[in-house]
């Protein structure tokens, strides 16, 4: 897995290949990342080296020992300032005499097994989420670098996940002199590819619209993913790809990077004047330094990254198990989540026990397995403006306290989940007013608000340490099973009261940002080990703080304050490129939707939704009959394909036609396939009907071709409402459109939906797809038509008898 021969380092992993080897000066020339090459001799290493016999145009010479090295010019496997090299450097320092630049040798390698990263040090050290491997065979190469001049020392770590082809970089650097010096910037990760071919994949967006792949391709110049907002954010995700221009969804070379880090980022991809392209990860530098004291050293987060010549769905399988198998840890790694009802949407702030309870009784009566008490039942919180930090319960809401709602609802036979907030406190709220040095502000300045309220300063150790214990008495008050974490809002006015009365704390404010995402971990690390059977739910205004290394604590995030389906469909498809299914969570929520007003079937809410941790998020008790008989039957379908949608292989399998087609209606489809190929769930989505298209196709991926499958769908019947006054072709009588009359006769007559059956092989299912049901389109309906109008959208079952 690791092998180092003289000075060659070859990283496999089971498909993929990672060189770089040590040149005479010191560097680390980087060979090559991508596909498995198998056995590396020296010889094959020497071809891949860049040959070099005289100094090229106006670059730096390195030194006149190697007068043939530009650092300009050459593939690095890190890179500081000032030698020549031009581009994005990986570390950028100031040292006590004021010089910038850096220039980091080889000094010797260690290939050992993983750290314990779990070890308990003093309390003191600054807490990061790492990649961890419970079987014991992941290892880790150690390059040990030194200044050339300067008394540090840099350590570039490569953690290898073989099973998975993830390569995890990360560095430390080490003052070991006896001046202080400034971090302006250490990343996790550098690649230097000798072409520029390549497109950077970002996922960027905003509050209820998180996600949107877009591609830039880099022929020159340079693209920054990046945000500034002190959470990994909904603008930019860290999850970052790149891939040649024509990577498909199952053909070309793409490369996966996540940052392990929940705070400000950035992933930069530059072409330099040589046709190279760099591409470099880590904390993002425009909001950062570090003063390194003396002895102090200061870690990176890891950047894991992959790469797979299969197209985007290869990238996406390795990174799906990583995350699944080396990111997510604890009780719930492996178990089924549960079907939750949540009350957020269902009754806002205005919640009590008596309305809590009726709700919690219409999801047991329905098979939902876990009640979730959203906002407001805690200090005097009526609406957004006060409480946060009061962790008490609110006895006019909640009489009997948590512990009096917990046990009713578990009598109910639903487990009992609640949310809270506890990075943040609102000015109004006792906390504030006994602690309002605990809250980031800048003295003499006026605070912009965010949702009306504050972050605390959790670079404050005391500050963690006081809220940790909070949660601890919440968390232990009642029999809790699921806590949701939310965080709603982004950073302004960035400054630690707490900081600035250290030593040096006027020179120290660039490592605010970090120290309270370093804070954060601690508390979510605490937490989770001391309540190892609650399933935390990350949130942060929903898909605010989605990374992988939030998902180091978190085994689900909320995706997306977002719960439209046809919005949630782009969304959730876009997480789906870097994570998976598992930890997206989706709520099937009321219609016309709370946050576009888009109005969409039940069946489409629930097709959407079941792609991922599924829960409602609705008022149950205000639903009408027949729709809480489909949502009982939901619950159960769902219950029995869970694991294959979570723990199973997800494929984006085609979107057919472009909505600019006038001949084709657009179309997006998925498959989940468990992992012994026995059974696979499949779900067409109609965003927009285009006239007389009516003949669809539902194409698989993932099955076994040998195999035979029973294929069927979903049956959906549907109101005659929906047809307007088109009952008048059938009906013997004349119906006025919404009369008395028309409601009436949809209580009683239902439309038929179609029912697929089909034996069919995985060969076909793959190759050929199923030529569904003709859709409806102007004319004719029977059981025989597919009702297929905007927004429909169908799940397909396959299982192999
Ligand atoms: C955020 C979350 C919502 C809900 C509210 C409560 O917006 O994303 O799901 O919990 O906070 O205030």
């Amino acid at each position: 897995m690791i092998k180092q021969e003289e000075n060659l380092f070859c990283l496999h992993t089971t498909n993929t290949t990672y060189l770089f080897q040590v040149l005479a000066s010191g560097h680390l020339e980087h060979l090559y990342y991508g596909s498995a090459l198998g056995e590396v001799s020296m010889e094959d290493a020497d071809a891949l080296l860049e040959k070099r016999a005289f100094e090229a145009g106006n670059t730096i010479c390195y030194d006149s020992a190697h007068k043939t090295i530009t650092l300009e010019d050459l593939r690095l496997e890190v890179s500081g300032r000032g030698k020549g090299d031009l581009r994005e450097p990986f570390v950028e320092l100031t040292f006590a005499d004021g010089s910038q630049t850096t220039d980091f040798l080889f000094m010797e390698a260690r290939i050992e097994k993983l750290p314990d990263f779990d070890a308990v040090g003093d309390g003191q050290e600054l807490v990061l989420p790492h990649a961890y491997d419970e079987t014991g065979e992941a290892k880790r190469l150690t390059i040990v670098l030194k200044e050339a001049v300067q008394p540090v020392r840099l350590e570039l770590y490569y953690d290898i996940f073989v099973d998975c082809d993830v390569i995890c970089r990360s560095a430390k650097l080490f003052n070991e002199g006896d001046a202080p010096i400034v971090i302006e910037r250490l990343l996790s990760t550098q690649l230097d590819f000798s072409d520029s071919r390549y497109v950077m994949g970002g996922f960027f967006g905003a509050w209820a619209r998180e996600m949107n792949r877009v591609g830039l391709p880099i022929r020159a110049g340079k693209q920054v993913i990046s945000s500034v907002t002190g959470s990994s954010s909904n603008r930019a995700n860290p999850f970052v790809m790149l891939f040649e221009e024509d990577a498909t969804e199952k053909n070309g070379l793409c490369y996966g990077f996540h940052l392990l880090y929940s705070g400000n980022h950035y992933e930069a991809a530059e072409v330099n004047a040589y046709g190279k392209t760099r591409f470099c990860a880590g904390i993002n530098p425009d909001s950062f330094s570090w003063l390194l004291q003396p002895g102090d050293a200061f870690e990176t987060p890891q950047s894991a990254m992959t790469v797979s010549d299969q197209g985007f769905a290869g990238m996406s399988h390795q990174l799906h198990a990583f995350i699944r198998e080396h990111i997510v840890r604890g009780t719930w790694k492996k178990k089924p989540r549960p079907v939750l009802l949540n009350s957020w949407e269902a009754a806002y702030f205005d919640i009590d026990e008596k309305k809590l309870l009726k709700l919690a009784q219409k999801a047991s009566e329905v098979g939902i397995e876990l009640f979730v008490m959203d906002d407001g039942w805690f200090g005097n919180r009526n609406n957004d403006q006060s409480s946060l930090g009061d962790w008490f319960v609110n006895k006019k809401k909640l009489p009997d306290g948590l512990d009096g709602i917990c046990k009713k609802v578990n009598a109910l036979g639903l487990d009992f989940g609640i949310w809270v907030e506890p990075e943040m406190v609102n000015t109004d709220s006792d906390l504030y007013r006994v602690h309002p040095d605990w809250a980031m502000e800048i003295p003499g300045r006026t605070h912009s608000e965010g949702r009306n309220q504050r972050i605390l300063d959790l670079a404050n150790p005391e500050v963690v340490s006081h809220m940790i214990e909070r949660m601890t008495e919440v968390f232990s008050s009642a029999n809790i099973a699921y806590v949701k974490w939310d965080m709603n809002r982004i950073f302004s006015d960035v400054y630690s009261l707490y900081l600035a009365g250290c030593k040096e704390g006027q020179n120290r404010q660039g490592e605010t940002a970090h120290r309270y995402i370093c804070g954060l971990y601690r508390m979510a690390d605490t937490l989770t080990k001391r309540f190892p059977n609650i399933l935390f739910e990350g949130c942060a205004a929903g898909g605010n703080r989605f990374d992988a290394g939030m998902l180091c604590y978190f085994p689900q995030i909320w995706a997306s304050d977002n719960t439209d389906p046809i919005s949630r469909a782009r969304i959730q498809e876009g997480y789906s490129y870097g994570y998976p299914l598992s930890v997206i969570s989706a709520h099937v929520s009321g219609s016309p939707n709370h946050q576009t007003l888009r109005t969409t079937p039940l069946d489409t809410r629930f097709a959407i939704a079941m792609f991922g941790s599924m829960g409602y998020e609705c008022n149950l008790v205000d639903m009408k009959q027949r729709d809480l008989e489909i949502v009982k039957e939901q619950v159960e379908q769902y219950k029995k394909w869970r694991e294959v949608i979570q723990f199973g292989d997800f494929y984006r399998v085609n979107h057919q036609g472009k909505t600019e087609d006038h001949n084709r209606s657009p179309l997006r489809s998925w498959i989940c396939v468990s992992k012994d190929k026995k059974r696979a769930v499949g779900m067409l989505l109609q965003e927009m009907v285009t006239a007389n298209t009516q003949y669809a196709n539902f194409r698989a991926e993932g099955l076994d071709p040998e195999k035979t499958y029973h294929f069927y769908n979903r049956k959906i019947d549907q109101s005659i409402l929906q047809f307007g006054d088109l009952i008048n072709t059938v009906a013997p009588f004349h119906v006025r459109q919404d009369s008395l009359t028309h409601h009436v006769i949809a209580r009683f007559q239902q439309m038929p939906g179609e029912q697929e059956y089909h034996r069919v092989s995985g060969a076909v299912l793959m190759k050929a797809g199923i030529s569904l049901i003709q859709g409806f389109s102007g004319t004719g309906y029977d059981e025989n038509v597919r009702y297929f109008q905007d927004y429909s959208a169908r799940i397909y079952y396959m299982e192999a008898r």
